[in-house]
């Protein structure tokens, strides 16, 4: 998942008041580090499925007046604007070393607009050598000439959302996609020249049986990707399934059965050659891991663009207001979109960094650990929690036993 759908604090300030969070020039200007990525946010889907919360709106949501078109070329105009700022404020950024283009549904504004939306960010910030630049894409808006229209775009890497194979598990999550479709996507994209291709998996849903999470599994292997996200279904407050679960409709996730999906994930995926680097994600050797994503959780610097996108930047933290008519009114108005930001302290940083680092494989360095953070970690080790030569070593790794309970063990590691 490229970016954390939380929907901040709002603590009262008014929009576009972007100088109160140091994005000056003056404060800004040279702060963007080597590892400078660019998110990108899409914030439109053709329907909602019934789990989400992220930032994203159907035609049924936006004005009944006009056209999805009209959204979407309000949407990249506002675009171009806030990344033409982003280059002014940060004077002498880096080149981008990462794109990623998430949502929402980037698939939907088909080739063209993902080319249009690449040269915007080429346009402001110009690509590293090698960079990476990824799109997320709903199968069903997919073919194989979209995937060749983005691969001569520059586009380097997609990531599919699957879900399941299992077509009543797909029909739970309101998914419009048939099962096969998403291994035939994949397989498309791969075709068209993609060497890095990623599965969305989500395990969990009512009614998925164990047999049902494997074939689902086994058509990822078939599909020959080298990356698999697979993430826990989550309820989230104010969604359809929430719903669905408050009237007893539908039974909530339960924590056992999540634990032993987790383990079969794990074990198919590691048979495979797939190895875990973070909790939810696996990929076949480190050229296959995402750049992106890297960024984010090694306290990199991003500038998220587009409504509802967060950014951070040198120690500074904000995010952009989430409605497309917002965004684009404070961008006609010469005001970055911003929603709200706050300046992280050395101590809000140190608390991140634990929680981030600690749940990829390459761990975290014990030394950035107090005293009663490395007592604690020593006792994870000696029950099973954190890999113990790693501890040995200096490094608080999570074992399997640990990654299943990844948020207790950042708990006591910060108690
Ligand atoms: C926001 S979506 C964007 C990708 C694309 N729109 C799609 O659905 O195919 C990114 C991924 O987040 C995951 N996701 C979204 N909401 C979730 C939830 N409530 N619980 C677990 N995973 C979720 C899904 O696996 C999804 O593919
Ligand atoms: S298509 Fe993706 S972003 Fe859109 S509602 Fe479904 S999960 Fe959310």
């Amino acid at each position: 998942m490229a970016q954390e759908s939380v929907d901040p604090a709002h603590r009262g300030a008014a929009a576009g008041e972007p100088a109160r969070f140091g994005l000056t020039a003056d404060e800004l200007g040279g702060r963007a580090r080597a590892s400078f990525g660019v998110y990108v946010h899409v914030p439109f889907c053709a329907t909602r499925c019934g789990y989400c919360d992220f930032n994203t709106y159907t035609p049924d949501e936006l004005d009944a007046g006009s056209s999805a078109r009209s959204w979407l070329e309000g949407w990249l105009e506002g675009l171009r604007t806030e990344l033409g700022q982003a280059a002014a404020v940060l004077g002498d950024a880096p080149r981008a070393e990462t794109v990623f283009v998430g949502g929402g549904t980037p698939s939907l504004l088909g080739a063209d607009g993902l080319a249009a939306v690449l040269q915007a960010v080429r346009d402001a910030f110009g690509l590293a050598e090698g960079a990476e630049v990824s799109t997320e894409s709903n199968p069903e808006s997919t073919s194989a000439e979209f995937f060749a229209g983005i691969r001569d775009a520059g586009y380097t890497r997609v990531s599919l959302g699957m879900q399941s194979a299992a077509a009543h598990v797909l029909r739970v999550l309101d998914r419009q996609h048939t099962p096969g479709r998403a291994v035939t996507a994949a397989r498309e994209a791969r075709a068209a020249g993609f060497e890095h291709v990623n599965l969305d998996l989500i395990y969990g849903t009512p009614g998925e049986r164990p047999e049902d999470l494997r074939a689902s599994l086994e058509a990822v292997l078939a599909a020959e990707v080298d990356h698999v996200s697979a993430y826990a279904l989550t309820v989230e407050d104010g969604t359809a399934l929430a719903r669905r679960v408050r009237r007893g409709e539908l039974a909530p996730p339960d924590e056992d059965t999540l634990a032993e999906d987790y383990e079969l994930i794990d074990d198919v995926l590691e048979g495979a050659g797939l190895g875990w680097y973070e909790v939810s994600n696996w990929a076949a050797g480190a050229d296959a891991r995402c750049r992106h994503n890297l960024g984010y959780w090694h306290d990199g610097d991003w500038w998220g663009a587009g409504p509802g996108a967060h950014s951070h930047v040198g120690g500074v933290r904000w995010w952009n207001v989430k409605h497309p008519a917002r965004y684009g009114a404070l961008l006609g108005a010469g005001q970055l979109p911003v929603q709200d930001g706050e300046r992280l302290t050395e101590e809000d940083r140190g608390t991140e960094r634990v929680m981030l680092r600690l749940r990829t494989s390459e761990g975290l360095p014990t030394d950035e650990l107090g005293d009663a953070g490395r007592r604690a970690a020593s006792e994870a080790a000696a029950g099973g929690l954190l890999d113990p030569a790693a501890f040995d070593g200096g490094r608080a790794v999570l074992t399997r036993r640990g990654r299943l309970l990844a948020d207790g063990v950042v708990c006591r590691l910060l108690a």
